[in-house]
């Protein structure tokens, strides 16, 4: 075209009519042309330009303002495939991001610690309960697992799974952080993340504390011991003074009696600690129910103490009761606060030295109402005072055996006091005597029925 333009400009380009022909010849490709542009900018141009701008808003995520194309139909068809690519892509994030949230929050609500571990045994994920359980203030993502636990159990179990491919379970213990604390106790188990049969790429840990079921398996097997212990003394003597009777059927009456005495005296012990033991186990269980009364507790205790007097006559020690008689009634189960009475007097007398005073005191304190018994006994020494409440607890084995006791007696005390939503204190000095303070609430609302 551009030399057939030479041509014609070469043949006319010397007169005007030629200049005329020109332009009659080159008008209407000018116009050609243009339009040919005009159908190249409307149909391709500007639609592959709005469809970059498009492919660029829906690989960055974005959803575009508008997915409408002018131009040739198939930029029409793309723009549609376009929008549903972009549905589907908005719909799968969504749905990651819901599933992430849900995850989230069934990782928190988690009591058992939860890791998640890579090949690498780098931390992926864990949840509040791991940190709590591990002590973990700072973030232990990114960083190994020996690095963050530094249990060397743990870190075979990662190793074990990944090699195996196959779910593992073991208990471990960690010795405590600080040494006033008891080790922890935690069944873990081990599961394989794979996205392919052979290989896993990831271990899910789940740490599950059973520091309390191994405390309470300690304190049964303690109390088993400790039960079968109590229990042998009198048995053996039973045994052996039964056995000198079968040897000796012509045994002097006054021997005789002697031995009569000694395994009454033991089968009435006998018969005390396996009151005592079915009442603690009462006590323990929840299938107890409290009866609460009003008590008067000036004359209830008075009551009380006529049951005491030949003992603390044999003892040759006297009490003095000081209970205002407008104090109001006491809302408790009366069995119940007798055993407590009964319990903190007998300690009274067997723990006191002749000639000296077992005082009992009530007043309203602290909304509850406070009974106090003191004696100026032997006291006890401040290292026993804060586990005198423990079962079987006896600051002197032997002379509290002599006494009669097995040490069940104030625990008794704190079960019943508890029960009422009360609560129990002992205050003593070694040689100078103890005093045992016991508080019942004074809303009876607060009394479990
Ligand atoms: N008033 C007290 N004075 C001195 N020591 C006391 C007194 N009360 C309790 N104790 C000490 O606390 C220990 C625990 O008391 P607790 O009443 O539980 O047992 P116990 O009196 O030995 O036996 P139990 O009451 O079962 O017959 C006693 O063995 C004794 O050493
Ligand atoms: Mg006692």
């Amino acid at each position: 075209m551009v030399c057939s333009l030479f041509l014609a400009q070469s043949q006319f380009n010397d007169s005007p009519q030629g200049l005329q022909s020109i332009l009659f010849y080159l008008t209407p490709v000018a116009i050609g042309i243009a339009a040919v542009l005009a159908y190249l900018q409307h149909s391709w141009i500007t639609p592959v330009k709005r469809l970059e701008r498009i492919l660029m808003d829906v690989s960055s995520g974005r959803v575009p303002r508008s997915f409408i194309i002018q131009g040739a139909p198939i930029f029409t068809k793309i723009a549609a495939y376009l929008e549903k690519l972009s549905d589907n892509q908005h719909r799968l994030t969504q749905q990651i991001s819901e599933e992430e949230s849900n995850l989230q929050a069934i990782l928190r609500s988690m009591v058992e610690g939860v890791m998640i571990v890579d090949k690498d045994h780098v931390i992926r994920e864990v949840n509040d309960a791991f940190r709590r359980q591990f002590s973990i203030n700072h973030n232990p993502v990114h960083r190994t697992v020996l690095e963050v636990v530094r249990v060397v159990a743990i870190e075979e179990m990662v190793t074990e799974t990944l090699r195996s491919v196959e779910p593992q379970s073991r208990e471990i213990s960690l010795d405590s952080y600080t040494p006033d604390q008891p080790p922890r106790y935690f069944d873990v188990s081990a599961v394989p993340i794979r996205y392919d049969l052979a290989t896993a790429e990831e271990v899910v840990l789940v740490f599950h504390d059973i520091s309390r079921l191994k405390q309470l398996e300690d304190v049964r097997r303690e109390f088993v011991a400790n039960v079968s212990h109590e229990l042998r003394t009198p048995l053996s003597i039973f045994r052996g003074y039964l056995e000198t009777l079968l040897d000796n059927p012509k045994m002097p009456s006054q021997e005789l009696n002697r031995i009569l005495e000694i395994m009454q005296k033991h089968s009435i012990r006998l018969n005390a600690l396996v009151n005592d033991l079915l009442t603690l186990a009462r006590l323990e269980s929840r299938k107890l129910t409290l009866e609460p009364t009003p008590i008067q507790l000036e004359l209830f205790v008075k009551q009380l103490t006529t049951d005491f007097r030949s003992k603390l006559e044999e003892h040759q020690l006297s009490i003095v009761v000081n209970i205002p008689a407008d104090l109001p009634l006491l809302e408790a189960d009366p069995f119940r606060v007798e055993q407590v009475l009964y319990n903190l007097l007998d300690n009274s007398i067997k723990y006191s030295n002749p000639h000296t005073s077992i005082q009992i005191k009530a007043r309203v304190q602290d909304e509850a109402i406070m009974i106090q018994v003191s004696d100026d006994g032997i006291g006890i020494p401040p290292a026993d005072i804060p586990h005198i409440f423990e079962r079987f607890y006896r600051v002197d084995k032997a002379r509290s055996r002599d006494a009669g006791g097995t040490g069940l007696g104030l625990s008794i005390v704190k079960h019943i006091v508890q029960l009422h939503h009360g609560r129990v204190e002992a205050q003593s000095e070694l040689g100078k005597g103890t005093t045992i303070t016991v508080y019942f609430p004074l809303v009876p609302e607060k009394i479990e029925k």
